[in-house]
């Protein structure tokens, strides 16, 4: 196994694995260098989206829209992680398949572009994903990471963590949707999730092509909540970790001013040209 310290501003250092340049999470190695190989189905459908943008809550609501049903059991969002969970672990499971990732299209079988792969998008504003990235690299064991956030933010916002730089993976999938006009592309941001859950799930409802009441959808808004999802994920190991405060604006408390102005000037930089717009509370 190859692990790397990757190393903060403080000196306090986080460990993940490394393979082929790419910084990776406590997963299967092998998943991720046998990627490429893995056979796709032209009705999976894949939710891509940045460590932290929402994930797991836009996947059980989409689990369930597929299912028609809450009884069925929960999803397993590990097992469907393509990057990090070795292929036996959903290669049998019933279509449609729901898979996710956090990497970059060229890292993914050459398959999810040319049978044209539903693909959904979750986006986050990028400074409640920082903050949440953060707190999750603290309390996850493997990482061994007690870093302060003065010390964090930058060398984090500089991609040197795990899945790199916020700014490089995001554009990297603006440039993909831009490229590909004819790719079933759904973007969907966690704010205006969290603005308006009924509106947003409505949006999966007509992507995904599944006939669902709006009582039904209602129900499903309303059992993956944060506190409902929260308290029934309670015991599973990724649960634990992954429902810490579930809203919008928590950056305040977090970044100085001097640290959002660096952050802004950095923005610019990186994003000005891209047409797409975040929302930093939900009054914007
Ligand atoms: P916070 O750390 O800001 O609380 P991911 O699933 O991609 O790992 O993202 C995790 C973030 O989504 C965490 O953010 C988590 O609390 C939040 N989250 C998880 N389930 C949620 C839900 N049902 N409603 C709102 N936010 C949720």
């Amino acid at each position: 196994m190859n692990v790397v310290r990757i190393v903060d501003d403080g000196g306090d250092g986080a460990s993940f694995l490394e393979a082929d340049g790419e910084v990776l999470p406590n997963g299967d190695i092998n998943a991720f260098r046998h990627l490429t190989g893995v056979n796709v189905r032209s009705d999976d459908i894949l939710v891509s989206a940045y460590p932290k943008s929402g994930s797991h809550w836009l996947m059980e609501i989409i689990h369930f829209l597929l299912a028609g049903s809450l009884e069925v059991n929960d999803l397993q969002k590990m097992a469907t992680m393509i990057d990090s969970s070795p292929e036996t672990s959903y290669r049998d499971l019933p279509s449609p398949r729901l898979l996710n990732t956090h990497l970059r299209l060229e890292q993914l079988p050459a398959d999810v572009l040319k049978k044209k792969v539903k693909l959904i998008c979750v986006l986050r504003n990028p400074m409640d994903v920082a903050v949440s990235y953060y707190n999750f690299l603290r309390v996850l064991a493997f990482t061994d990471y007690n870093g302060k956030w003065g010390n964090f933010f930058r060398p984090y916002f500089n991609g040197k963590f795990c899945y790199g730089s916020w700014f490089d993976h995001t554009r990297h999938w603006e440039e993909v949707k831009r490229d590909n006009p004819d790719h079933p592309i759904l973007t969907l941001f966690y704010e205006d999730f969290k603005e308006n859950p009924m509106r947003e799930a409505i949006k999966l409802r007509h992507f995904l092509g599944v006939d669902r009441s709006d009582d039904f959808v209602k129900q499903i808004c309303e059992y993956c909540d944060f506190k409902s999802m929260r308290k029934r994920k309670a015991t599973t190991e990724m649960g634990k970790y992954s429902f810490r405060k579930g809203e919008v604006g928590d950056w305040k408390n977090w970044f100085t001013v001097a640290q959002k102005e660096w952050f802004d000037q950095l923005y610019q930089e990186k994003m000005a040209d891209l047409p797409i717009k975040f929302r930093y509370t939900l009054n914007d």
